[in-house]
């Protein structure tokens, strides 16, 4: 038995992590959860968003399944997600994007894994008002943190059989800080020669994605223009309700959608709980339980071809619907 710390974030979080819970239970997964709230729901209650608490549940359980959790605009707490990640050192996050059988798309042959930088960049909240009109913002990269994420990248494709790292930067405008970046990349990619290494600034990098981008292999990028590009390469795999996500530490590993808690659909029983489900099965994968990641995903696929979806990949099911599809597919 493997005990989980669940995060069932606020937005859609509650009822896609219901699902998702329902689904990896049928599937004879052996998980117990600690479940702790965080999020818009317990700033009330505790003062804070991210309470000590949960970040101690996962020190302690060292894996975690987390649903969207709310950042409020321009004010209020910092992202409780970049805390967490921060926190229990995340430094690696993975957006696999690959075509799902079944969910129609521009184009049929993309399979790209975004390694994304998750611990500094513009993402360290190092931001000051100089005046009434002016604000700074402190793009930080460090060539630690930039040679474990290059280092991390590579290890990937060797372990997964991928055969080229692209590192993606704006080097050309910001010198220093993206080209330490891209240094470092350049200096590890020498410990890998079995691996092709190319490098690609992020604008035409995002051109190419969008007209050929069956191209790329595994993207290596800093922590905002992994952000952003691990959004494009979701959509050209039918969107945010279907790109799953791992943010992985050496300790601690915790398993998330790409989305956010999508509030424009809250309460409305719409939500697509795939994302978080495939991220739950990579969970599964992590924690060795293969066999009931397997049946989960042969389940869902099942479902799918059977033409059972939600509204956001072309379908009329509602969530529950769905959710109740998939446990029914399980054998
Ligand atoms: P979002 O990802 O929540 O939603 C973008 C669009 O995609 C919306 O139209 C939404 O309805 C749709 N969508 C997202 N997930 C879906 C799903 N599972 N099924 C069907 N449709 C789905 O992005 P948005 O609106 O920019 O952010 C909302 C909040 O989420 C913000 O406070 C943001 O900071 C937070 N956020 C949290 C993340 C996390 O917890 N890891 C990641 C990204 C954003």
């Amino acid at each position: 038995m493997a005990k989980v710390t669940l995060i069932k974030g606020d937005g859609i979080g509650p009822e896609i992590s219901e699902a998702v819970v329902k689904i990896i239970e049928k599937s004879g997964a052996k998980i117990e959860w600690d479940i702790q709230t965080a999020g818009l729901d317990v700033i009330e209650k505790e003062g804070v968003p991210l309470p000590k608490r949960v970040i101690d549940s996962i020190k302690v359980n060292k894996v975690a399944l987390k649903a969207p959790i709310t950042t409020p605009i321009g004010k209020g707490f910092r992202s409780v997600n970049v805390q967490l990640r921060k926190e229990l050192d995340l430094y690696a996050n993975l957006r696999p994007c690959k075509n799902i059988p079944t969910i129609e798309t521009k184009f049929d042959n993309v399979d790209i894994v975004v390694v994304r930088e998750n611990t500094e960049d513009l993402y360290a909240g190092v931001e000051e008002k100089i005046d009434e009109n002016t604000a700074h913002s402190i793009k930080i990269i460090t060539r630690d943190a930039s040679t474990r994420i290059a280092k991390y990248a590579f290890d990937y494709a060797i372990k997964y059989n991928r055969k080229e790292v692209c590192v993606v930067t704006k080097a050309n405008i910001c010198k220093l800080s993206d080209g330490l970046f891209l240094e470092c990349a350049r200096e590890i990619s020498k410990e890998y020669p079995q691996i092709k290494f190319r490098e690609i600034l992020v604008d035409n990098c995002c051109m190419q994605l969008v007209q050929n981008p069956s191209q790329f292999d595994v993207l290596l990028l800093p922590n905002l223009y992994g952000d952003i590009v691990s959004d494009l390469t979701a959509g050209l795999i039918g969107g945010l309700g279907v790109a799953k996500s791992a943010n992985i530490g050496k300790d601690c590993a915790v398993f998330e959608a790409v989305h956010g808690s999508a509030p424009d659909i809250k309460g409305q029983n719409k939500a697509n709980p795939m994302a978080l489900l495939l991220s739950g099965v990579e969970m599964l994968k992590h924690l060795g339980q293969t066999i009931p990641a397997q049946k989960i995903e042969n389940a869902l696929y099942k479902t799918l071809n059977n033409g059972i979806k939600t509204a956001d990949i072309g379908g009329n099911a509602s969530c529950t619907e769905f959710t109740e599809a998939i446990i029914n597919n399980i054998v």
